[in-house]
């Protein structure tokens, strides 16, 4: 059987437009500009209208990638939704989304494995075309974090923004697209970052609400460490699988949750930084959502071009990770 080769044919993304920057927040708690900006790099980050939840994120998303696309909606056979911040726990943002673009003949799903959601829902986009069974496949990486946060933890409130970007995958070029990826977990260090109330372990009460447990809790130093330890080895294996090595990689979209995680992965791996894409300055992390934006900025800015061997590595709870090594298959100057 003919091998099928899967490549991006679009991209999209969409930020929401309300902006809180760090002068903003530091009236809010007790931190400033100059601490989130020197530990993080993060300078602001975008926030969802009260009236917008993660679909209406991920809506404008995918319709942007179909358009880039040049696909209609009612062409899609399949829609991946990864999400830690649903619109419900059920029915899944997939469906919502599937409903509102008339993607009549989609199956949709939604996937949550946190920050690693994108590149993990990515891969499993692809191997339903790689396998026949699928031709196109829309994969969208949707939050509004900003619902998650605890606004007076000045651990977590500072690091996380909103946002969605997504991806229409489907058969490319021979020896071009999707070559290798790498996904991984460790569930046992999973309580180092966690929304710990809502779900069936501690389901929402009066007590829940009071004590904050809806929100995000962190113990950031442990995930620094894992991050740094993960996304060099993991970007290393999935070069490895596609046969690659360090110097034939041309340009690494990284998941965008500190400028200091990501300087330090990329000085083990010995990747100099204009071959690495940050825009975490702009939008703080958005969880799934990081990855697809910041490689829909970096090939509308012209920094990746056909052939580039790219790689996407994300980290997340879990905890988790993920890399996906793929050669470029458009040429156009929209990506
Ligand atoms: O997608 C995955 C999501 N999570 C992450 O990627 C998070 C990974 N971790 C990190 O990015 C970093 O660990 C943080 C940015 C969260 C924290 O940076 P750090 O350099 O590890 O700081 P720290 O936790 O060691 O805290 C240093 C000090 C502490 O004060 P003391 O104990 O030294 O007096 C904190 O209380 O900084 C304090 N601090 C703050 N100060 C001002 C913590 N948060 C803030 C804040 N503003 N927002």
């Amino acid at each position: 059987m003919k091998k099928i080769f899967v490549g991006i044919s679009g991209i999209g993304s969409y930020l929401p437009e309300k902006i809180l920057t760090n002068d903003e927040l530091s009236k809010m708690v007790d931190t400033s500009n100059e601490w989130i900006v020197e530990r993080t790099g993060i300078e602001q980050r975008r926030i969802a209208e009260e009236s917008q939840a993660t679909s209406d994120l991920a809506i404008e998303a995918g319709i942007r990638a179909l358009e880039n696309a040049s696909v209609t909606p009612e062409e899609i056979d399949l829609i991946i939704v990864a999400s830690s911040t649903p619109d419900y726990i059920f029915p899944s943002t997939a469906c919502i989304v599937q409903h509102k673009i008339n993607a009549t003949k989609a199956a949709a799903f939604d996937m949550n494995v946190a920050c690693s959601g994108f590149v993990y829902a990515m891969a499993t986009g692809a191997n339903f075309i790689s396998s026949g069974v699928y031709k196109k496949v829309l994969v969208i990486g949707a939050e509004v974090f900003s619902r998650i946060m605890n606004w007076e933890d000045r651990n977590t409130c500072v690091l996380f923004g909103d946002g969605a970007g997504a991806v229409v995958l489907e058969e490319c070029d021979q020896d071009f697209g999707i070559l290798s990826y790498d996904l991984g977990s460790d569930g046992e260090n999973g309580d180092v970052l966690i929304v710990p109330a809502g779900g069936s372990r501690t389901p929402a009460s009066a007590n829940t609400v009071n004590d904050k447990l809806h929100s995000v809790q962190m113990d950031g130093k442990a995930v620094f460490k894992f991050a740094v330890k993960t996304m060099g080895k993991s970007t290393i294996k999935a070069l490895d699988k596609a046969g690659l090595k360090i110097e034939d990689l041309d340009f690494l979209v990284p998941h965008q949750a500190n400028t200091r995680i990501i300087d330090s992965s990329m000085k083990k791996l010995n990747l100099s930084k204009e071959k690495v894409y940050t825009n975490l300055n702009k939008y703080g992390n958005t969880s799934s959502a990081s990855v697809p934006i910041a490689l829909d900025e970096a090939v509308k800015e012209g920094r990746i071009k056909k052939g580039d061997n790219i790689a996407l590595v994300a980290f997340g709870a879990g905890l988790s990770w993920a890399s996906i090594v793929m050669k470029w298959n458009r040429g156009d100057t929209n990506g």
